[in-house]
């Protein structure tokens, strides 16, 4: 597998998800501190509050980042730990300074910092306004883009301004698994409009701020395969593509929301966000790049008209998530959205597999089946790459085992395992091999 000399490799995580020290330096609660704190909601009753220590072990995490070689490190910003409720104007000074000793640190290493700003720990206040389906929000998270990009500007070029708007407003006011629990589908449409519109208007903010700035945002993709060569199932994939992908990719690349969606989502009786002129235009805003995050596809089942398509699993091997590992559906994702969208470059922000494989007697993690997930990823990527696609970066999710959302710690996609009661950081067999694969291509 060839890959060019300049790729970016690297690995990433989200701050609620590793930070813990959620009452620290005057770190205002989010969503997800509510989320977990409500019976139900999360497995076991699991938070974040402790996570992987990352905010007091950040030094150690961060020599083993160079222990594996990355290149480059994507980690996320806490918005309530830099404006408490969401609402100030100016940083708190612990909160930047964190971030700030984060940055130092990945430099001082050789390692290129691609910060994320919107990694889904919203400060609760914005969501007791009104949250995500209120237009109102746009321009707090333009102020969050803005202090952020200042404080961390002269060091950090890469910026990526939201991770997976269809996770955010989906699972988070459609189904409810997520933060902030909301099902309504009016509502996840609403939250979805602003996140895409909050993404154009921050991204002039940051160019202003951050000389040779490369921005853009992360969308969670997944390629639509139907389930036989039924009409009822081809217009089904179409339909789960629509939702899916299309959603977010059309108005991103100046093409408004794809009509054949709107007509669906009109016949299903949901009230369509609210659209105000020039909209479209900043959520087109010029972008240096595409991130995808990238774990499974989908085969998709059409039911009888009226009813949601479902998603089928595959019938081959899965990870511990049940997502079928289907390398191949990566470079097709791939290809299909070079064709279809003028994304300049395109960068792989996440991908990766849960698997429970914890340490043997030996202290060894031998974690042979993540191996080949990344294996057969990444030659998806390599055959992508000779294809024309310009794709240039690659994050493995993730550096550590952590807290994975409604799963909490029963979901582990470490390249290194979490002993949760010790704290102790044990490297994996796959992030030797990763190691060593990178290495022999730098
Ligand atoms: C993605 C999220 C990431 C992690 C992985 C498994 O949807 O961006 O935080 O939970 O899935």
């Amino acid at each position: 597998m060839s890959f060019p000399k300049d790729f970016i490799w690297g690995a990433a995580t989200s701050s609620y998800q590793i930070e813990g020290a959620v009452n620290r330096d005057g770190r205002g609660p989010s969503i997800w501190d509510t989320f977990c704190a409500t019976p139900g909601k999360v497995y076991k009753g699991h938070d974040g509050a402790r996570a992987c220590e990352h905010y007091d072990r950040w030094e150690e995490d961060l020599d083993i980042l160079q222990e594996l070689g990355m290149k480059a490190y994507r980690f996320s910003i806490a918005w309530p730990r830099v404006l408490p409720t969401g609402f100030e104007k100016q940083g708190l000074q612990a909160g930047l300074d964190f971030y700030s000793k984060l940055v130092d640190g990945l430099l001082e290493r050789g390692i290129t910092p691609w910060a994320t700003l919107y990694h889904w720990d919203l400060p609760q206040p914005l969501d007791d306004a009104g949250s995500w389906p209120w237009r109102g929000i746009c321009p707090h998270f333009v102020d969050f883009a803005d202090v952020m990009s200042r404080s961390l500007g002269d060091r950090v070029a890469n910026w990526i301004t939201h991770n997976e708007p269809w996770v955010v407003s989906m699972l988070g006011y459609k189904s409810g698994e997520h933060a902030p629990g909301i099902k309504d589908m009016d509502k996840a449409l609403a939250a979805a409009h602003h996140i895409l519109l909050s993404h154009g208007m921050a991204v002039p903010v940051i160019r202003d701020n951050v000389k040779d700035a490369k921005v853009g945002i992360t969308l969670n993709l997944c390629p639509s395969y139907p389930a036989s060569n039924s009409e009822i199932d081809r217009v089904a994939a179409e339909r789960f593509d629509g939702h899916f992908n299309r959603w977010f990719l059309d108005p991103l690349y100046g093409r408004d929301y794809p009509r054949d969606m709107i007509e669906h989502y009109e016949r299903e009786g949901f009230a369509l966000p609210e659209i105000h002129e020039g909209d479209f235009e900043h959520m087109a805003v010029d972008t240096d790049f595409l991130g995808i995050n990238f774990y499974s596809r989908g085969i998709i089942r059409g039911e009888e008209e009226g009813n949601d398509p479902q998603t089928l699993h595959g019938t081959g091997v899965k990870t511990d998530m049940d997502w079928e590992v289907y390398g191949p559906s990566l470079r097709r994702l791939l290809t299909d959205v070079h064709r279809d969208y003028p994304t300049k470059e395109i960068i792989i922000t996440e991908n990766g597999a849960a698997y429970a494989t914890g340490p043997d007697e030996d202290g060894r993690v031998k974690d042979t089946r993540r191996r080949a997930y990344f294996e057969q990823h990444l030659e998806a990527c390599a055959s992508a790459i000779d294809e024309g696609v310009p794709l240039t970066g690659y994050f493995a999710w993730s550096l550590l085992d952590n807290f994975e959302w409604a799963f909490g710690y029963a979901k582990r996609f470490g390249l290194v395992h979490v002993d949760y009661e010790t704290q102790k950081r044990t490297i994996k067999d796959s992030a030797y091999w990763y190691r060593d694969f990178v290495a022999e291509r730098s």
